[in-house]
């Protein structure tokens, strides 16, 4: 009687501390899993980080900036900040200021631009009409640039060759010498002032192709339209310099956070003034506005305008507009 009544406790004992070691083992594998859920998602974390980083430094932005709209001062702007904001600017010098590329040197910059990681993020600057990345195998960059009223920047430019301009009044232009107004060029007729020349700004947003560059081509003045909304991240205006350094450091304040700042509070803000420019009379006016090819460069300018003052509008002037994330699933159980 005495042994089998020991017998049952021991096994009662057996069954208890047994079924105690299965339930604590239990409780291991899930502290296990849960462990292996946490440093998965850890991993996970610091790999989306990891990548966010890097699409962050891979910025590049390239400005293809139209003569005579101001982009002396903007570029200056740049090159000010750049060391305090550690980005890099580059100018891209094209042989004879050509503003057409040849097709292995697109090939050769998009390369070049994209892959050159020690620069990024970057902004390159050159004098080339737009030309696009991705039909040559790469990502498209961020394209900004600044446009301008027509008429201005023509007698801006044809002042500049004979005058040059303060910043850099040692150099001798092009028309140096020539002191004929622009009034009196237009009542000549000479082929300077010609108003076909005033083909320039829609060719810089049409981009490559051969029908760009003919005065007055419908095709060119809606490619360049379509290029402004399609492919630019911004198109500002000169007029409205002030407002595109704002868009520009509310958007990517990696790069040019300060700038507004360093605009107002500089001298650098008018740097570049052409000398001698004068009033255009109302005749000469006249005469510009009836050209078709006027009206085509300006009904690009007026796209370009209305089209960033409704950026402006929904960045600048309500600032309090947020985007949040919610309802994020799958959740993580911890
Ligand atoms: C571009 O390069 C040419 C030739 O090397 C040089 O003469 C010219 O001054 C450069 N242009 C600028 C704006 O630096
Ligand atoms: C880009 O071009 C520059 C100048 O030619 C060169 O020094 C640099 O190594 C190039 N970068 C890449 C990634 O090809
Ligand atoms: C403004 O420019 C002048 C020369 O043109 C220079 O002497 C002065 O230090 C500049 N001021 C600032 C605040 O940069």
């Amino acid at each position: 009687m005495f042994l089998p009544k020991i017998g049952l406790f021991g096994l009662l004992l057996i069954f208890v501390i047994s079924s105690l070691i299965i339930i604590y083992q239990i409780q291991i594998l899930k502290l296990h899993d849960k462990i292996y859920a946490l440093e998965s998602s850890l991993n996970e974390n610091v790999a989306t980080q990891n990548r966010q980083e890097k699409i962050h430094d891979d910025t590049v932005i390239i400005y293809n900036r139209v003569p005579k709209t101001a982009s002396t001062s903007f570029v200056g702007i740049a090159y000010d900040l750049c060391k305090k904001n550690n980005f890099h600017v580059l100018h891209v010098n094209v042989t004879a200021n050509s503003h057409v590329l040849s097709l292995n040197n697109q090939f050769e910059l998009a390369k070049n631009v994209t892959h050159w990681t020690a620069m990024k993020p970057a902004l390159y600057h050159g004098h080339f009409a737009y030309f696009d990345f991705p039909k040559l195998g790469f990502p498209k960059p961020l394209y900004i640039n600044l446009i301008r009223r027509p008429l201005d920047r023509f007698i801006s430019y044809y002042y500049f060759v004979r005058y040059g301009d303060n910043y850099r009044p040692y150099l001798v232009r092009k028309k140096h010498g020539n002191t004929m107004s622009f009034d009196e060029c237009v009542a000549r007729k000479l082929p300077e002032c010609d108003p076909n020349n005033l083909w320039l700004q829609v060719p810089f947003f049409c981009g490559h192709a051969a029908n760009c560059r003919k005065p007055g081509n419908k095709w060119a003045l809606a490619e360049a339209k379509k290029n402004i909304v399609t492919n630019y991240l911004l198109v500002g205006v000169t007029e409205e310099l002030q407002d595109f350094i704002s868009l520009l450091e509310i958007t990517i304040p990696r790069m040019f956070k300060g700038a507004l700042d360093h605009y107002l509070n500089s001298n650098k803000s008018h740097l570049r003034k052409t000398i001698q420019k004068e009033v255009p009379s109302e005749k000469t006016i006249k005469i510009i506005k009836e050209s078709p090819i006027w009206q085509m460069e300006n009904e690009l300018y007026d796209f370009a305008l209305e089209y960033f003052h409704f950026v402006k509008k929904y960045t600048l002037k309500d600032r309090n507009q947020k985007v949040v994330y919610e309802k994020v699933r799958p959740k993580y159980t911890w």
